[in-house]
C-alpha cells in the first residue's frame, strides 16, 4: 500500500470505557460519513459526474435522472425557467447515498456564476471537495474563485480531469496550469494514455495496473495487471509507441511526486488527481474508491467561543443555505442545517442562539437523491432540511444550550450594486419585509447608504437582480426597479479608534452605509479609491468579508 494513512483511519477501541460508550456510537457514525461538494466551471461535467456517483451508490437506476441545475444563458429573462430551475436545484441540493458501507452526503452547488455566493456558502458545510476540470478548457475563471474559497478553509481537494476522450491540452502543461492558477500542489494517482480519439485508458500509479478505455463502462472491467512497467503485456495492449511514452511519462511523474502523503491532502496542501471521462463512466469508480478511503470524515470546527470537537455528544450545527417556496402553493422556506456534533433528533428542543429561544422540528427532512423523507435523527456531517417560517438566516447556530456561533461562514463582498426604487409606495411594508427575507436567504446583500438613506442591493451577478425583482413582485406584491450604482466592492470597516471610524463615516457619507446587521461598510468606487482611503486612514481596517463580525 503506497498511500500513507493518518492516525484517524485506525480505530482504537482500547480507551472504550462504559461511560464513553455513547460517544463511541457517535464516533462510528462520524467515521462512516463523508460530506463533500463537486465544484467546477459550468460545462466541465459536474452534473455528469454526480450522476455516475449516484449510479454507483444505487441512489438512481438510470442515467439522465439528474438534471443539470445550471441556468443557461438564454434563461436570464425567462422567469418561469428560473423558477423551474430553482425547484430542480432544491430537489438536488443534497444527495445522500451509501457506497461500500460509507454514507456519502454530496452537496450540490449551482453551476451559474451569478449564484457563486450560494456555492461559497455550501463550501462552508462540506469537509472536502472534488474539483472537475475540463481537459480541453483547463482552468477557467469560476474554478479559480471557488478554489480561493477552498484554500481559505484548507479544504481537502481531489481533482478529476474530465473529457479525456476529447483532444485536450498536453497533460503535463495542464497539470502545471492547474498548479499555477489554483496555487495547489497536484499529485496524480492515475496517468492518461493519450487523449481524444487516441485515448487508450489510464495507468494507475498507485495500484500499478492499466485500465483500457471503453465507453460507458460499469467501472470494473478491462483492468490489466502488469508485473511492472517493463512488462511486455503493456506493448501488446498499447502498441510499442504508446507503451514507451507511458514508461517515459510515469518515470517523470514518479520522480517528481513519489507516494501520496494523505495528511498533506487532508491539510489541503496536496490534491490527488484522476484522469477520466465522466460521460463514459471511465475513471470515476477509481476516484470514488479512493475518495471513500482518504476523504476526511466530519471534522472538528472553530466556534466564536472555542474549538468544537466533532465527537462531543451535545448537538450543534449551523444553517448554510435557505431556500424559499419549494412548493409554490406554500410560503415555507427550507433551511439547510449541517450537523457538526452530537445527534440531531426530531421533536427535540434545541437552542437557537441568535434568537435566544428554544425551537423544535417535527418534520426534519433528509435527502436521498431527489426524494426527501422525514428523519428521526442525524449525526455530524449530515445535512437536515428544516421547515422555516422566517426564524432562520444564514449562519444561525443551534445547540443544546451553549451560546456560540460557528466561524468561517462569511458573506463576501458583492460585485454589482443597485439602488432599490419602490414603484408602489402603498406596498412599502411588503417591500421591506421581502427585502429582509430575501437577504436572510442569502440571495443578495442589503446595505443602507448613510447619505440619502438609499437601500442598496449587492449581488454577485446580474441574474440575481432579475430573480429578486420577480420574487418581490410575485411573493410580496412589491414592485421595484433598480438603479445601477458605480460601486465595485463593499468593505466592512473596523477600528480600534471609534472616533476615527465615526469621522470617516460622516465625511464619506455618499460612500458609506451599514449592512443589514448594522455593521459599517465602505462602498468603494474603484480599487484606486479603496487604496487611497486605506492609505489615508491607517487606523481603519477594510475587510472584504463580514467574517470579522461573527
Ligand atoms: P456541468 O454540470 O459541469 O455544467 O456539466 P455537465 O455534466 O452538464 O456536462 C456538460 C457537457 O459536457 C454535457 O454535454 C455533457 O454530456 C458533456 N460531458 C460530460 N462529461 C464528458 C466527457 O467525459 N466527455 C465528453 N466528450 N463530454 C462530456 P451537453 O452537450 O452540454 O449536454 P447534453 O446534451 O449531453 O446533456
Amino acid at each position: 500500500m503506497l498511500l500513507s494513512y493518518p492516525a484517524h483511519f485506525v480505530k482504537d477501541f482500547s480507551t472504550c470505557t462504559f461511560a464513553a460508550f455513547k460517544n463511541m456510537k457517535y464516533h462510528d457514525e462520524i467515521q462512516r460519513r463523508r460530506t463533500f461538494a463537486i465544484i467546477s466551471h459550468p460545462d466541465a461535467g459536474k452534473t455528469t459526474l454526480t450522476e455516475k456517483f449516484l449510479l454507483f451508490g444505487g441512489a438512481i437506476q438510470v442515467a439522465g435522472a439528474v438534471k443539470s441545475n445550471k441556468i443557461k444563458k438564454h434563461a436570464t429573462s425567462d422567469f418561469m425557467e428560473i423558477e423551474r430551475q430553482r425547484g430542480i436545484s432544491v430537489a438536488t441540493s443534497v444527495m445522500s447515498f451509501e457506497y461500500n458501507g460509507i454514507l456519502i452526503n454530496l452537496l450540490d452547488t449551482p453551476g451559474h456564476k451569478d449564484f457563486a455566493e450560494d456555492t461559497y456558502r455550501t463550501l462552508t458545510a462540506v469537509d472536502s471537495v472534488i474539483l472537475v476540470v475540463d481537459s480541453v478548457n483547463g482552468v477557467e475563471d469560476q474554478t479559480r474563485r471557488l478554489m480561493e474559497v477552498c484554500r481559505m478553509r484548507d479544504t481537502p481537494v481531489i481533482v478529476f480531469i474530465n473529457k479525456m476522450d476529447r483532444d485536450g491540452k498536453n497533460r503535463f502543461d495542464l497539470l502545471e496550469e492547474i498548479e499555477k492558477e489554483l496555487s495547489i500542489s497536484l499529485h496524480p494517482l492515475t496517468w492518461p494514455i493519450n487523449s481524444g480519439k487516441d485515448f487508450k485508458g489510464v495507468y494507475n500509479l498507485h495500484d500499478k495496473n492499466i485500465r483500457l478505455f471503453t465507453a460507458n463502462t460499469k467501472g470494473d472491467e478491462d483492468t490489466i495487471a502488469i508485473k511492472d512497467l517493463n512488462d511486455s503485456v503493456l506493448d501488446n495492449h498499447l502498441g510499442e509507441r504508446d507503451a514507451a511514452q507511458l514508461r517515459e511519462d510515469v518515470e517523470l511523474v514518479d520522480g517528481v511526486h513519489g507516494e501520496l502523503d494523505v495528511t498533506e491532502y487532508l491539510a489541503g496542501k496536496v490534491a490527488p488527481v484522476f484522469f477520466g471521462s465522466a460521460i463514459n463512466n471511465f475513471g470515476v469508480k477509481e476516484m470514488l474508491d479512493t475518495f471513500i478511503r482518504i476523504a476526511p470524515t466530519p471534522r472538528s470546527r472553530q466556534t466564536s467561543e472555542r474549538e468544537l470537537n466533532v465527537e462531543e455528544d451535545k448537538m450543534s450545527g449551523f444553517v448554510f443555505k435557505i431556500h424559499a417556496n419549494l412548493d409554490p402553493k406554500h410560503r415555507d422556506r427550507i433551511a439547510f442545517f449541517r450537523v457538526c456534533s452530537g445527534k440531531f433528533e426530531r421533536n427535540k428542543y434545541f437552542h437557537h442562539v441568535r434568537l435566544d429561544k428554544d425551537v423544535r422540528f417535527s418534520n426534519p427532512y433528509s435527502f436521498m437523491a431527489r426524494d426527501k423523507s422525514i428523519i428521526e435523527d442525524a449525526y455530524a456531517g449530515d445535512v437536515v432540511g428544516l421547515f422555516d417560517t422566517g426564524n432562520f438566516k444564514i449562519g444561525d447556530t443551534l445547540t443544546e444550550g451553549e451560546n456560540f456561533f460557528f466561524t468561517g461562514i462569511p458573506s463576501f463582498s458583492p460585485e454589482i450594486f443597485k439602488e432599490v426604487v419602490n414603484k408602489d409606495p402603498m406596498k412599502t411594508k411588503q417591500l421591506e419585509k421581502g427585502l429582509l427575507q430575501l437577504t436572510d436567504e442569502g440571495v443578495a446583500q442589503l446595505f443602507t447608504q448613510f447619505g440619502g438613506n438609499k437601500k442598496i442591493i449587492g449581488c454577485v451577478g446580474e441574474l440575481q437582480f432579475e430573480v429578486i425583482q420577480y420574487r418581490l413582485l410575485h411573493e410580496y406584491g412589491a414592485s421595484v426597479v433598480f438603479n445601477s450604482l458605480p460601486f465595485y466592492k463593499a468593505c466592512w470597516l473596523t477600528s480600534k479608534d471609534d472616533k476615527k471610524l465615526e469621522d470617516f463615516l460622516r465625511f464619506k457619507q455618499a460612500n458609506s452605509g451599514e449592512d443589514k446587521d448594522g455593521h459599517p461598510v465602505y462602498l468603494a468606487q474603484s480599487e484606486w479609491f479603496l487604496n487611497t482611503e486605506k492609505t489615508n486612514n491607517p487606523d481603519i481596517e477594510f475587510h472584504f468579508t463580514s467574517e470579522i463580525h461573527k
